[in-house]
């Protein structure tokens, strides 16, 4: 069949979920086009196909959304959490429409965090080849040394891939714990944590200050606002382009 668009865009545009989770769902059996479930990710979906998720119709392409969340410490990055614990939905109350995360902040990180029904977007950003740049402030236990600063700009081995360049200053240190800043442009799962950790300074308390041109300034922990036309923008361009922004400070 070669009409209409790939089903795993057409259900990303409507606002069930990123591109790369319609493509779970499908390959898990759970869409069905015209009653018949689809397992395949070549299939394509056309107006006028009766779509489910399920077992629940999935209507048309939906408003686009774009939120900045500043996700608080103690919930999680999922719609639905298994384990029924707050999740960063609950925060989005008034919306009018539904949204997903665009990436993963761990249950314990708080900060920036962007959602939205924008399954196109959404899939450039989490792709790891887009690379765009995310700031975090960290603050680990004890002190670390000038060569252990180095080693986690350099690259540190994780799951057998080692870690792209990356940025590191210090902020403070009262002796105990120092709080550093670390930019990334890449998104690995737990990747502060993990690299840190690596390091034997474990982290105590992460916050994504940064996403892009995008920060926490004028929210408070567990508020929200919608993104302004030239922030999509913004982020699209980083998106597209790989390396964001103009604006490229090193922060060391
Ligand atoms: N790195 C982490 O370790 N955790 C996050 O939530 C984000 C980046």
């Amino acid at each position: 069949m070669n009409r209409g668009e790939r089903l795993q865009k057409v259900l990303a545009q409507s606002g069930i979920a990123s591109r790369r989770a319609c493509e779970e769902l499908i390959t898990a059996g759970r869409v069905k086009v015209n009653g018949v479930t689809v397992r395949e990710l070549g299939v394509r979906a056309a107006p006028g196909d009766r779509i489910e998720v399920d077992g629940q119709p999935v209507h048309g392409p939906q408003k686009p959304l774009y939120v900045l969340l500043y996700k608080p410490a103690g919930c999680v990055t999922t719609a639905k959490d298994p384990e029924g614990r707050k999740t960063v939905l609950d925060f989005l109350s008034g919306l009018g429409g539904r949204v997903f995360p665009v990436g993963r902040l761990d249950y314990e990180t708080s900060g920036v965090l962007v959602l939205t029904n924008d399954g196109d977007l959404s899939n450039m950003l989490m792709h790891p080849r887009y690379g765009v740049m995310k700031v975090y402030e960290a603050v680990v236990a004890g002190r670390p040394k000038d060569g252990v600063l180095q080693t986690l700009r350099d690259g540190i081995e994780l799951d057998g891939a080692t870690t792209s360049p990356c940025e590191v200053a210090v902020l403070g240190t009262d002796g105990r714990s120092t709080r550093l800043v670390i930019t990334l442009h890449e998104g690995r799962n737990r990747q502060v944590r993990r690299m840190l950790d690596s390091v034997h300074h474990a982290c105590l308390r992460l916050t994504r200050v940064r996403y892009g041109d995008l920060t926490l300034r004028g929210l408070r922990p567990g508020s929200w606002r919608h993104l302004r036309p030239d922030e999509v923008a913004g982020l699209r361009r980083a998106a597209a382009a790989g390396r964001p922004f103009a604006d490229r400070r090193r922060l060391r």
